[in-house]
């Protein structure tokens, strides 16, 4: 059984109470099977209150890389599926790990193609940071900061979150169960 509590996994809730949120879209940075920011936004979506929809999108290694020469319409189908989810959403949520000093290609590509379009422009944002060490992917969040500032979205500082979580705290079923 889960224990986490509400309060130590929810920015999302920050973010629910300052804009009462009801669509709140969860962004993962890596791909990798078993990976932890994964899990973590997996453990937002199963402890999230009734009251907010969550969903987790789940398109980003479909995205072809970004291009102006293919940013018109028809936009590719995996694009406007990216568009659709974060123009639904209330807020986003992002969780993302550091490949090399950075965001991770596939993550900032997905990024870059919110640029092309005005879906990001004011909208609540906030990360979870699950590094275990103070200094691990600083990194990349301060590119994920500058990123988000160039796409227009309002960042709520409340709800970005450091939360350490060790590969160990993941249960058989993916989920964190560390409480
Ligand atoms: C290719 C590669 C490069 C990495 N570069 C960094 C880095 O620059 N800084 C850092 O803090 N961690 C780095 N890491 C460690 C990952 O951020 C760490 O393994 C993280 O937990 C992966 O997230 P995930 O479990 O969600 O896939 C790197 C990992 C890989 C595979």
């Amino acid at each position: 059984m889960l224990q986490l509590r509400e309060k130590a996994l929810f920015p999302a809730c920050a973010i629910a109470s300052s804009l009462s949120a009801m669509n709140l879209l969860l962004l993962s940075g890596s791909l990798r099977e078993g990976s932890v920011n994964g899990a973590t936004l997996q453990t937002v979506q199963r402890l999230a209150p009734a009251s907010l929809s969550v969903r987790i999108y789940s398109g980003t290694e479909h995205l072809p890389y970004y291009s102006p020469d293919l940013d018109h319409d028809p936009l590719p189908p995996a694009v406007q599926q990216l568009r659709g989810a974060v123009a639904e959403a209330d807020a986003v949520l992002m969780c993302t790990p550091e490949y090399a000093g950075a965001l991770p290609g596939a993550f900032k590509n997905l990024l870059e193609w919110t640029v092309g379009s005005v879906v990001m422009n004011d909208k609540s944002v906030a990360w979870i940071n699950v590094s275990t060490a103070p200094t691990e992917a600083k990194d990349a969040h301060a590119s994920l900061r500058l990123v988000l500032g160039y796409v227009g979205a309002q960042v709520i500082e409340d709800a970005c979150l450091p939360l350490p979580v060790p590969r160990s705290a993941l249960g058989p079923d993916g989920l964190i169960h560390d409480p």
